[in-house]
């Protein structure tokens, strides 16, 4: 009996043993990278060709706008450290982001894509319902939007995209020739929705933040928010899914072909339903808005708003606030 008791006692003790030296390790392992701040630093371990990019994006989605990256992590002796919890990581998610690194002290991509996906929406404050996402940016199937339809390679839907009017004339604005980078302003925001038999089932929408990366939310056929797409072979989870394109370089169709055609896919057309006006071959070679996506940006907004420019101008219907454009970006000199 005794040596019963003494031996569950000896298991319990090794147990707390194990577990204490292996969360200790963590001090003496971190002593050497620790920075003059009051926590432990933990190593980031994405192992991504764009490791940069994305720390600055996730880490970034837990910081409001007067608070800074290098308040969160820092690139040192080669790797990237989050650092502990400081006054501005004082926030639960942040605190939860931090434990899940474990006794090994490193956060590596699955411990930070569960945390990411569990705390997106809550951090990003995402409007819960497409009715709360149009009072905040505007009702996007109002005159005051531009819209197209196509069908393309993010979902097997067809797609109505939006932006407002004025948000693409002030990035377009910004640009000092055709070939310039497109850059929206922060607060900008795009709507694509999906269409089955002319009925939304699903919106998507990118809304650009102050630290100049977008945030991504979808809602479903309710107009609930949602944090999956649907997709064959799999749905896109929300956010993880969402910049593995839009940070990534694949081109897609029907943008990469357009003003030609392009060939369909395995879902069928693959097409940007738009007139003649809106295509031009040299303005889209030219900008190459989609291949070059300047601001993660995938569609081709200044593309058929300057291609149709260039026809209005060519029909005296242009405002003089288009003209300068279409004079200061040699818009008025091409032929179609
Ligand atoms: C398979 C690649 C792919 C994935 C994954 C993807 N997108 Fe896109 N996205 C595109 C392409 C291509 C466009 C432009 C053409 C279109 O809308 O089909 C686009 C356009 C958009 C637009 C309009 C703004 C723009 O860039 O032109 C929004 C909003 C958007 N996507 C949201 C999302 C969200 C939210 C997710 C994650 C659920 C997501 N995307 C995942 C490829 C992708």
């Amino acid at each position: 009996m005794a040596w019963q008791i003494s031996s569950i006692v000896f298991t319990r003790l090794a147990l707390l043993l194990l577990l204490f030296s292996g969360c200790s390790s963590r001090q003496t392992d971190n002593e050497s990278t620790q920075s003059n701040r009051s926590g432990e630093t933990i190593k980031i371990v994405l192992d991504s060709a764009d490791d940069d990019r994305l720390i600055a994006f996730y880490f970034g989605s837990y910081l409001n706008p007067d608070e800074k990256l290098s308040d969160l992590v820092e690139f040192k002796n080669g790797s990237w450290w989050m650092l502990g919890p400081t006054k501005s990581s004082g926030d639960a998610h942040l605190a939860a982001l931090y434990a899940a690194a474990g006794c090994d002290a490193e956060l590596d991509w699955d411990e930070l894509e569960t945390q990411v996906i569990a705390s997106y929406y809550q951090v990003r404050q995402a409007p819960v319902h497409v009715d709360e996402l149009a009072s905040k940016i505007g009702d996007w199937k109002s005159e005051d939007w531009f819209s197209h339809e196509l069908n393309g390679q993010m979902t097997t839907f067809k797609r109505r995209l939006s932006i407002r009017k004025e948000a693409l004339f002030a990035a377009i604005d910004k640009m000092d020739a055709l070939s310039s980078d497109v850059v929206y302003a922060v607060g900008t925001a795009i709507v694509g929705e999906h269409l089955e038999n002319d009925v939304v089932v699903e919106t998507t929408a990118m809304i650009k933040r102050s630290d100049n990366y977008w945030d991504y939310f979808a809602y479903g056929p309710d107009g609930q928010l949602t944090g999956k797409v649907k997709k064959e072979p799999e749905d896109l989870t929300v956010p993880t899914k969402c910049v593995g394109c839009h940070f990534g370089d694949r081109l897609f169709e029907p943008e990469r072909s357009f003003p030609s055609e392009s060939r369909p896919g395995p879902n069928g057309k693959r097409s940007l339903y738009v007139a003649d006006n809106f295509k031009n071959p040299t303005i889209s070679k030219t900008i190459s808005e989609h291949a070059k996506r300047s601001d993660h940006v995938l569609g081709l907004y200044a593309t058929l708003f300057l291609s149709d420019l260039n026809a209005r101008v060519r029909k005296n219907t242009a405002t003089t606030r288009e003209l300068e454009i279409a004079e200061k970006l040699g818009i008025s000199r091409i032929s179609n």
